[in-house]
């Protein structure tokens, strides 16, 4: 029963898609847990490169099962386009293979409005969201009056629902100096939505048990990364969601023993869209090094993205809150051509060595970096498949990484085609 989780171990972007669409072969089914359409996971095959933000990345391949869990805040224009272009490309013939939970709940175009207006409002204290209503929907779920999947295929419980919520919200959306919004047309949104989805909704959690049952293999998807969750992140410049293992269990419905192992993603340097502290970020040509090799746009919102050394005390924290036991190292094919290269060792703050991450973000904005150094190399990696083809220099900053962090790396991915990897052990 080898079922495992896949997290992201920095600020997100650290190459997930790609690496689940590597494993899926091996297992049956892949569940996404938490996060919404803030997402962008990447999968690209020769010409062909597929953009999701909630359908799970295994759906490229045929014999798996893909569950958008509880833990999911679903926007249901972005998954029925998500859906559409599917088909567009040839994939999900068998439309039953993709099932989402009736438990998960719905993001409202009124979320996305609330989003972008507190943004607006919030002004050089903004958090950078992605502006898809994910902190808003998450909110009316932890309040009790968010509208689940289950409501949707059921009118007279969707109105139920609108009656008690469009006053308060219609409110909230004066302060803001929004648009208000009517029952009417958020019931006829209902409607579409149940026609083309209702097929897709069904109890996962159960899916997921009968499955485990049958010895089938999951692999838990998570979404962003450590530094972006809402517990264990650098609050307040997160996600809504727990990006972490933990959330991979309330998100889907399982408990603990049915894990076997937790595989961190963790990208060769670190990146961070949208704002808040990040201690290792480059303004020079490093950074721009990074960037430009990197392709390191937002997959979701296009945004440039910040860069910087790598950060081992970051990704120490993600080792101890996910409770990782292998690493899959992303992107190290970029790194080729700088001269030298720094890794963030520990932090000082206000004139003391620290080896973690302290809980406050203006703390975090005020610690310097204590780097040790190590040689580049120069030439392209892209081609390598096997560890005697990378060069001294990647094979000792490939082990300075995994003794720094305490967790031994499984696979190196050095570059975005499915094909372009480094295994060193098989991950099952
Ligand atoms: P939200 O999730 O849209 O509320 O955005 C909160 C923070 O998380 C912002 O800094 C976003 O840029 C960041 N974020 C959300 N989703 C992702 C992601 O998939 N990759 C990287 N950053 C993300």
């Amino acid at each position: 029963m080898p079922n495992i989780i896949v997290v992201g171990t920095q600020w997100g972007d650290e190459g997930k898609g790609k690496i689940i669409d590597l494993l899926t072969p091996s297992v049956d089914c892949v569940v996404r847990f938490q996060g919404g359409a803030n997402a962008g996971h990447t999968v690209v095959i020769g010409e062909q490169k597929t953009v999701l933000h909630l359908v799970p990345s295994g759906i490229l391949h045929e014999q798996c099962r893909c569950i958008i869990g509880n833990g999911v805040v679903l926007d249901p224009v972005t998954l029925i386009d998500e859906i559409e272009g599917l088909h567009q490309q040839g994939y999900l013939s068998d439309p039953l293979r993709l099932a989402v939970s009736d438990r998960a709940h719905v993001v409202m175009p009124y979320h996305r409005q609330i989003d972008s207006l507190r943004e607006k409002r919030r002004g050089a204290s903004r958090i950078g969201t992605t502006g898809r209503g994910i902190g808003p929907a998450y909110e009316d779920k932890v309040t009790r009056q968010g509208i689940r999947c289950i409501d949707l295929v059921d009118p007279n419980a969707f109105e139920e629902r609108l009656d008690l919520l469009v006053p308060e919200k219609n409110k909230e959306l004066e302060l803001l100096g929004g648009t208000p919004i009517n029952v009417d047309e958020l019931m006829d949104l209902r409607e579409k939505w149940a026609n083309y989805l209702a097929p897709h909704i069904t109890d996962t959690t159960m899916l997921v048990h009968d499955a485990m049952r049958d010895g089938k293999k999951i692999l838990f998807e998570g979404a962003q990364g450590t530094a972006l969750d809402i517990d264990h992140g650098t609050f307040p410049f997160v996600t809504s969601s727990n990006t972490c293992s933990g959330g991979a269990l309330s998100g889907s419905g399982v408990g603990p023993t049915a894990i076997d192992d937790v595989v961190g993603i963790v990208k060769a340097y670190t990146t961070r869209v949208g704002q808040g502290p990040f201690p290792t970020e480059l303004e020079d040509e490093c950074g721009t090094h990074m960037q430009d090799k990197g392709k390191e746009f937002g997959a979701t919102t296009g945004r440039r993205r910040r860069c910087g050394w790598f950060d081992a005390v970051l990704v120490r924290h993600a080792a101890r809150v996910n409770g990782l036991t292998k690493l899959v190292l992303t992107k190290l094919d970029v790194l080729a051509g700088l001269k030298k290269l720094k890794v963030c060792v520990a932090y000082e703050l206000d004139g003391k060595r620290i080896d973690y991450m302290p809980a406050d973000a203006h703390a975090l904005e005020r610690v310097k970096c204590i780097y040790e150094e190590c040689e580049g190399w120069k030439g392209d990696i892209a081609d390598a498949r096997s560890m005697d083809k990378l060069p001294k220099a990647a094979h000792r900053y490939i082990d300075m990484l995994a003794d720094l962090i305490g967790v031994p790396v499984d696979i190196v991915s050095v570059g975005p085609d499915r094909s372009a990897n480094i295994i060193i052990r098989s991950i099952f």
